[in-house]
């Protein structure tokens, strides 16, 4: 199968159901920028404003699928950025920020989940590109 790998659908599905769930619906965007960028670089592209103070660079989030073969794994992009699941090499200097707010508690196919870690999932998923 030759179509496009990184579908938009999902991104469509979460903004349909935040918006039935959460009053306020959660720009994955502005989470991004608030809590990501100083790091991750404004445009996730890893050159962030502490980047280069970090000993280990922060990776381009925007190749994360076509570091993967092509695929997003949303469940391990989650459960990296909240820190439940990390590989053992990880860095210490990303926060874990299952241990802060990531907002109201919303119900996706069964499983809670915080809408600010969904909607910021959803806004990286939405970056991917083959990198030039
Ligand atoms: C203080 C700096 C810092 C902040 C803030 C930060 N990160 Fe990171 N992040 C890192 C570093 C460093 C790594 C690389 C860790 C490693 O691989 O050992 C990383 C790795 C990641 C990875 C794994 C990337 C991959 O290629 O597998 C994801 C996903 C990620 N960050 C998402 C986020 C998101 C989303 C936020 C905001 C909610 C965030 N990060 C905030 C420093 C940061």
């Amino acid at each position: 199968m030759t179509s496009h790998p990184f579908s938009m659908f999902g991104a469509a599905l979460a903004v349909i159901s935040l918006s039935a769930c959460e009053p306020k619906p959660v720009d994955g965007g502005e989470v991004y920028q608030a809590e990501c960028a100083t790091c991750h670089g404004v445009d996730a592209r890893g050159g962030g404003e502490l980047a280069p103070l970090l000993p280990k660079a922060p990776p381009d989030l925007t190749t994360i699928a076509f570091r993967n073969g092509g695929v997003f794994d949303r469940d391990r992009v989650m459960s990296t950025i909240d820190g439940y699941h990390r590989p053992d090499s990880f860095a210490m200097d990303m926060p874990e920020f299952g241990a802060g707010d990531m907002g109201q508690i919303i119900n996706v196919d069964g499983t809670p989940v915080p809408a600010r870690l969904l909607a910021v999932t959803f806004y990286l998923e939405s970056l991917q590109r083959a990198p030039e």
